[in-house]
Order: C-alpha cells, then structure tokens, then sequence
C-alpha cells in the first residue's frame, strides 16, 4: 500500500492542502516551524487513528477552527489495483469519525492495518533516554499495528490495576503498611485477574523484543562497527536489581539476568512459570505497596535495557549513539511490520539525519533506499547531495501552504 492522494482541511497551520504522490521518495523542504512535520504526523494519523506527539486531538484542529478533516486515497499498483478512500473527520472534545470506502469504522483497530506506516521522529530518542514508559510505548505502539487482540487487553490490565490502586489508596491509613485482612481478601481475588490479563501482556511485549534482538544487535554493530549491542527486557520486579554496566558479564548472561528472581532461580519457559512468578511477586510486594499506596509490580513497570559494550546506553551512551540506537529500533519495527502484516509499509522519516555524520547519514540511507514509499523532511540540501537518495519528487513546505518543486 502506498498514499496516493492527501487532502488535509484545517489540519495544524493548513487550510487546505492537496497533494498527490508516487510510490518513490518524497522530499520535504522548509524552514523551522513551517509545517513539515504536521504534514507527516497527518500521515501518521492515517495510519493509527492517532497523532505521534499529542494525546490531545485538539491541538490538530487549526486554531479558530471547529473541525479538521484528513482524507486520503490509499492503494496498490499493479494487474489488480486496490484502492481505499479513508476519511477522518476530527471535532473539538476529542469526538473522532472514521470512514473506509464510505462506511464508518467505529474501532481503530479495524482500520489501522490498511496503511502501515513507520515513523523516524526526532521525538525518538525518547524512547532512549527518557523513563520506562516512553520504551512501554514503543513495543505498545508496535504490537498494536501487529496484533488486533492486544490493545484490548492491554484496556482490561489497566482497568484492573486501576480498581486494585484505588482499593489499595482507600486502605485505612491508621493501619500502616500492615495490610487489613478483608482487603487482603478482596486483593487476592483480584490479583489472579491482574495476573491473568498482566501476563499475556508481559508475554507478548517479551517475545516481540526477543524477535528485535538479533536485528537489533545486527544493525547497531553495523552503524557501529566493533562494539557490541544488545537489549533486553527487564520484569518490574527485576528493576531495582539492575545494574547500569554489565562490564564483567558475558552477553549470554543478560537474558538470565532478567528472568532471575529473587532466588536467583531461572524462570525456565515463559509460559510455565510467568504467572507463578508475576503472582508470587505481587503478594511478597503486598506491604510495599501498601506504603506507596500504588501497585508497584507489573506490567505497567516493565522496562528494557539497551547495552553498548555491556554499559547502559540511556546512561552512558552519547547523543549520537542514543539518535543511532533510536533508528536501529524503527528499523526493527519495519522488518517486523513487513514480516507480520504482509503489506508495505510507509516510511516518514522526519528530520532524521542532522544529528548523525556523513559515515552514518549513508548507513541509514542504504538501510532504507528504494525500498518503500518515503517521505523525508529536511530545513536545507545542502547534506542531501552527498548522500546518493534518488527522489521522485520534491515539496516546499512555506507560508501554511505546499508547492511542488522542480526536480
Ligand atoms: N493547531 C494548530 N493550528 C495552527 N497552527 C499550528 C497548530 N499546531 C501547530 N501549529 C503551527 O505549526 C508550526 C509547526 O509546524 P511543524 O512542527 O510541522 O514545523 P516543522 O516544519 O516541522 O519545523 P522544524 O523544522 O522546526 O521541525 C508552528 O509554527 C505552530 O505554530
Ligand atoms: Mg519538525
């Protein structure tokens, strides 16, 4: 699939934007605080139901307006063409209307498989170097587009924790961290559901990132070349035993790391012993979690650790390193994509190489060249020449509106 038509109404700092597009690589020119990057965020949302960098959908409609409306013709070449007319219409209070070929789609998880698209955001290194949740997010966000049942009960995990925190928080406080025996009660009936919807959301973070592995290893030691990378997922009830620099390990160990408890004991086959050992966790934490009045073991805690020569990367590691890690992650997602939803992808590849050199610009242009559809953004040319990109058309992106340039 590729976008072939976008009308954007309203949309951020556009009025009224048509474009239309082939499946090569678009270029996006313009300077600071011109639009680029609402126009692939609105792409973006054509593909999710919603926007990379804003939970608030208000924020896209232009200001002063009521309504903002993205449409689009998305579709295939070749003996039996498909086409789809997707249209979102977005109102104030976060009201949101969906349409493919004119009938409404009421669940985005309906839709979000039609245009898949990856997106390179200088909001990436986030995913770095910022808390847990930001890296929660990205296996969030990618087994969202890769499994239609996850979400779901990702929504159910949640509602459960959120009943046992506010039990947890209306304990009487003139019991202490001691916990009240009918509380304990109710708890313990609640707690085998947290565990039950907890760990298949556990389970399929945990194997995705073990599909990533290998890849992810691979592309790092080749931006890189002779160091040594690895990732890997770190159970809450690990967290606070993990060490910043993994030095004096050999690699292999890091995946026994994670899956020891506190006994050291290793947590054989995931699916065995995950539930024993999430509920185990969660009933040893009963008192603690008393104290902070927050339910401190889950899913909701989880974390992963990326390693650069056995040291952490989010403490250690250079902005560079960090920018080139974040990449090497969307790369990741992309062969994932392409392998699970049998359907090429988009890229949105936005401002992505000013931070790298000229060594590693080239390493991400190979990685991505003529491959899929493409949309990059860029302020200037000037690195652009000496990367060897081919493109099938160029935009300018100036005055709240969008011109074609000539190639
Ligand atoms: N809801 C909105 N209505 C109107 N304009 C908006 C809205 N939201 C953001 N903008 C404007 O959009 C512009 C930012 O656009 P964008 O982030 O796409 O710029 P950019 O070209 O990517 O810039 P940079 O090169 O700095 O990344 C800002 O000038 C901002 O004021
Ligand atoms: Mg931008």
């Amino acid at each position: 699939m590729y976008l072939k038509k976008l009308e954007l109404i309203n949309y951020r700092n556009y009025s009224k934007v048509n474009l239309d597009f082939g499946k090569d690589t678009i270029l996006i020119i313009g300077n600071n605080g011109n639009g680029k990057t609402n126009l692939l965020e609105s792409i973006h949302y054509l593909s999710t139901g919603k926007s990379h960098r804003t939970y608030t959908q208000d924020e896209i409609i232009k200001w002063g307006s009521k309504q903002s409306w993205i449409r689009a013709i998305v579709g295939s070449d070749g003996v039996s063409p498909v086409n789809h007319l997707i249209e979102i219409e977005m109102r104030k209070d976060n009201e949101t209307r969906i349409k493919v070929d004119k009938t409404t789609r009421r669940k985005k998880t309906d839709f979000v498989s039609i245009l898949p698209t990856v997106i390179f955001s200088p909001d990436d290194l986030k995913i770095i170097k910022d808390g847990p949740s930001e890296r929660r997010n990205f296996l969030d966000s990618l087994l969202e587009k890769i499994d239609s049942s996850y979400y779901r009960q990702r929504l159910q995990y949640q509602k459960i924790l959120a009943q046992r925190n506010s039990l947890i928080k209306s304990a009487d406080k003139s019991a202490g961290s001691k916990i009240d025996r009918e509380i304990n009660l109710t708890l313990e009936a609640w707690d085998s559901n947290l565990v039950k919807y907890g760990s298949s959301v556990i389970k399929k973070r945990y194997e995705l990132l073990d599909e990533i592995r290998p890849e992810f290893k691979d592309y790092m030691e080749n931006f890189f070349k002779g160091v040594s990378a690895d990732i890997f997922y770190v159970f809450s009830w690990n967290r606070k035993n993990m060490p910043d620099s993994f030095e004096n390990e050999s690699s292999g160990n890091y995946q026994d790391v994670e899956i020891q408890d506190e006994d050291n004991s290793v947590v054989g086959s995931m699916e065995r012993n995950l539930e024993e050992v999430f509920y185990r966790k969660l009933r040893e934490n009963i008192d603690k979690d008393m104290q902070y009045k927050i339910t401190t073991i889950g899913p909701h805690r989880d974390d992963f650790v990326i390693l650069l020569n056995g040291k952490n990367l989010r403490f250690f590691g250079s902005q560079g390193q960090q920018r080139v890690a974040s990449i090497c992650l969307r790369l990741c997602e992309l062969d994932i994509l392409k392998e699970k939803i049998k359907e090429d992808p988009v890229l949105l590849l936005d401002d992505v190489f000013s931070e790298l050199d000229i060594e590693r610009k080239k390493m991400l242009v190979k990685a991505v060249k003529n491959k899929f559809q493409t949309f990059i953004t860029a302020t200037n040319m000037s690195y652009l020449d000496k990367l060897d990109m081919e493109f099938g058309s160029k935009l300018l992106v100036m005055d709240n509106g969008i011109t074609p340039l000539d190639l």
